[in-house]
């Protein structure tokens, strides 16, 4: 788990209502980023890695099956999570990654996770230039996630109600942060989840480039982070949580057009 992370006092700040983004001279700014958004390069190193043949077998990412078939990565994000047949589960971007570094490429599980969540101010690790790559490759094509298989919908129906439910000793649930619109942390506004257009914009911007961190995230982190803030264990990387949740909120924003790499604060 990351360890440097921007201390809060987010619990006495919820409920702050923030003004309206157009009123917000920050918006200036992230604009003004966003335009030159530092994300890009990552995604040049994701592909290189994608080619390249590489760990004990000396094979390359080309043969991984993102769920249209081994090889065809284009349009690939936008029907993830999904489920796969040959791990007999669903997996999001990040985890089916994993599976076919171990798989294909034969590197260690324990290792790939354990280097899957960058340091700040890194290159990025593997997974998560990769993971950029895939996804940009899918820029401009519709987020598009669908519960046809029985383990699909259960994934979904755990990360709805993962979302709703309150737990740990702060007794938060997500729904609390990113329930409603206007509220903020500190400077930070909290997207409403609930609303079709925010969660677009969300599900439509991971991997993302965070200035805080000077370097690319991918939900999986944004995911510990967010537990981490509702004071929870740590999260284990590619855990059926992560699957759960990501499967909820990519299907809430199913039509929402893929452009990444987002850029965040
Ligand atoms: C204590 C408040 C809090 C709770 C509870 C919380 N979050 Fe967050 N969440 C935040 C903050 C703060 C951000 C980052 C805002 C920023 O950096 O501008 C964030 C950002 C996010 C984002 C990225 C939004 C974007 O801009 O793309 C996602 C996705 C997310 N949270 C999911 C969740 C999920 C799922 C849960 C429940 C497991 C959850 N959060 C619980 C405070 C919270």
């Amino acid at each position: 788990m990351l360890k440097l992370r921007c201390g809060i006092a987010a619990i006495a700040f919820i409920g702050m209502s923030g003004s309206a983004l157009a009123a917000d001279p920050l918006a200036v700014g992230r604009q003004m980023l966003a335009e030159d958004n530092p994300g890009e390069l990552f995604i040049d190193r994701g592909k290189a890695l994608f080619h390249e043949k590489r760990g004990p077998n000396q094979v390359s990412l080309e043969q991984c099956d993102f769920g249209l078939g081994p090889g065809n990565i284009e349009g690939a994000a936008t029907r993830l999570p999904r489920y796969f047949p040959d791990t007999d589960s669903v997996q999001d971007l990040e985890s089916r990654l994993v599976t076919c570094m171990v798989r294909l490429q034969g590197f260690n599980r324990e290792d790939v996770i354990g280097k899957a969540i960058s340091s700040p101010r890194s290159h990025g690790s593997d997974v998560e230039n990769v993971a950029l790559y895939i996804t940009s490759v899918s820029n401009g094509k519709k987020m598009n996630v669908a519960l046809r298989h029985q383990k699909e919908y259960d994934m979904y129906k755990a990360g709805e109600y993962l979302f709703y439910r309150r737990s740990g000793q702060t007794d938060f649930g997500c729904v609390q942060c990113h329930g409603e619109s206007g509220k903020r942390i500190r400077l930070q506004d909290l997207v409403n989840m609930t609303d079709k257009k925010q969660i677009q914009e969300v599900v439509s911007t991971w991997p993302a480039y965070r200035g805080a961190h000077d370097t690319i995230r991918t939900m999986q982190w944004r995911l510990s982070d967010c537990l981490w803030q509702m004071r929870l264990p740590d999260l284990d990387y590619a855990s059926d949580f992560t699957i759960a949740m990501t499967t909820f909120l990519h299907y809430q924003g199913n039509g929402a057009v893929i452009k990444v790499p987002g850029f965040k604060r």
